[in-house]
């Protein structure tokens, strides 16, 4: 082989592997996590096309188009098992990820694996680790969501659990169980008075008073009974002091009732709800609601420009809270009957969908440790990662990693 062929060939294969690393176009997915730590919107788990289970992020330090994404892969940081339906809670120090119930599958064998129910991932070393937690024997769950209180206990409430995994029968619960991230134990809580009904499905939101407010999802009002969709206005509410339910009678406009949704708090108290379906999948109206916590009773409203360039009927997608935007990822679009593959930014402040991201001005400096993947994760990944790479190659491969990248994405 001629010496220039060998260089070209060189040089082909580098962008190649620029490419794949820079330039991640990640599977399509519905019923994943997300979670923000750091300025980076992390993404793992749940249904794909074909089973996938890597984790991704998206640089929330800079300005962004959503219809133009830069995904970058955190190459160790895969969970080591594939799930769905699974709940993913962040530590109140930033530090860790609790990765627990949904549908587990081992890797390898494709079967159903619930040798561990909770996976944890630590984001600065960025590994996976399946702590071992004592106390109460707590079953595998899915379609729950938990929440953290302020002294690192996450709460998760009922629940479904498929005994027959061909059919996908199960019950539901309304078992509230506590997962203590200080001292590793579990607990299932003795209620007194009466505990609502069972429930999955449903989006769960801590106040700052302790109160988790339980909106929507699916419950069971007799042994016999159907699933049938909670009324949006029937709202359960969870004293994390006192230990006791309560339902409230929200008030406002009428929310169709949905499951797979997703909720956002806002630091003013107002919950966002955004997408899910009906009990047969079908697309529910309005798409995006809000409930006023300040209230008493809760109220319900939809904003006036809310409607404007929303998004379509989107179900099993995630929303998390970044400063002024709540952002939409993945999930699925209903009318469509398509994986959603867009991320959808709705600002908090000016109350629209809008289809730019600017990072906050007056930021205040945030002071987690980084990750140490550095090779890959380093940002901007094009300052670092490609002029590694790149040795002895000079900027102009550089310059043309970055043309090739962005043809890549388009
Ligand atoms: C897409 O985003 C990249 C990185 O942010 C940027 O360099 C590029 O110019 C953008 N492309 C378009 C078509 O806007
Ligand atoms: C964790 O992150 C949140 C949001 O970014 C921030 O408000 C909080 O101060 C952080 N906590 C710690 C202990 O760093
Ligand atoms: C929950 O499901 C698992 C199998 O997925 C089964 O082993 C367990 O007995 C079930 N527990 C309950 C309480 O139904
Ligand atoms: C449950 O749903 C099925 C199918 O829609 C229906 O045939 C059946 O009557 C329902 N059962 C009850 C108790 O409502
Ligand atoms: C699906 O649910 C909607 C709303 O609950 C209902 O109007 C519709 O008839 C249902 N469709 C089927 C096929 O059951």
């Amino acid at each position: 082989m001629y010496l220039p062929f060998k260089i070209f060939k060189f040089i082909l294969y580098t962008l190649l592997l620029i490419n794949s690393i820079l330039c991640y176009d990640p599977p399509k997915r519905r019923l994943h996590n997300s979670v923000i730590i750091d300025d980076r919107l992390l993404i793992f788990n749940g249904i794909t096309i074909a089973d996938t289970s890597e984790l991704f992020y998206l640089d929330l330090s800079k300005s962004f188009d959503n219809s133009n994404l830069t995904w970058t892969l955190i190459s160790k940081g895969s969970p080591p098992v594939y799930t769905s339906r699974s709940t993913a809670v962040l530590s109140l120090d930033n530090s860790t990820i609790y990765l627990y119930g949904g549908f587990m599958k081992d890797k390898n064998t494709l079967d159903y694996d619930y040798s561990n129910l909770v996976y944890s991932y630590d984001y600065p070393t960025s590994t996976w680790s399946a702590p071992k937690f004592d106390g109460d024997v707590v079953t595998p769950r899915q379609d729950i969501k938990g929440v953290i209180d302020n002294s690192g206990i996450i709460y998760i409430f009922g629940g479904y659990n498929a005994t027959d995994l061909v059919n996908n029968v199960g019950p539901l619960f309304n078992t509230m169980n506590t997962l203590n991230t200080v001292t590793k134990t579990w607990k299932t809580l003795s209620i007194s008075g009466n505990p609502p009904t069972v429930c999955d499905g449903y989006a769960a939101n801590i106040l700052s008073n302790g109160n988790i407010v339980y909106i929507g999802g699916v419950e069971q009002v007799s042994d016999d009974a159907n699933f049938t969709l909670v009324n949006m206005k029937k709202i359960k509410l969870f004293n994390t002091h006192t230990y006791q339910w309560s339902q409230m009678d929200a008030t406002g406009v009428d929310v169709d009732p949905r499951w797979y949704f997703s909720s956002v708090l806002t630091p003013d108290g107002n919950i966002i709800i955004f997408g899910g379906s009906t009990r047969n999948f079908t697309s529910v109206s309005p798409n995006l609601a809000v409930l006023d916590t300040n209230k008493n009773p809760f109220e319900w409203s939809i904003p006036v420009n809310s409607k404007t360039n929303s998004p379509p009927s989107i179900r099993g997608h995630t929303a998390n809270l970044y400063y002024d935007y709540m952002i939409i990822t993945f999930g699925w679009n209903t009318d469509a009957g398509s994986y959603s593959s867009l991320v959808y930014l709705y600002n908090i402040k000016s109350n629209n969908w809008v289809t730019t991201f600017f990072p906050p001005e007056n930021k205040p400096i945030i002071t987690t440790t980084s990750t140490t993947d550095k090779s890959i994760t380093t940002s901007p990944p094009e300052k670092k990662s490609s002029n590694s790479l790149a040795i002895g190659l000079g900027t102009g491969l550089s310059a043309a990693v970055l043309i090739t990248c962005g043809i890549f994405l388009s």
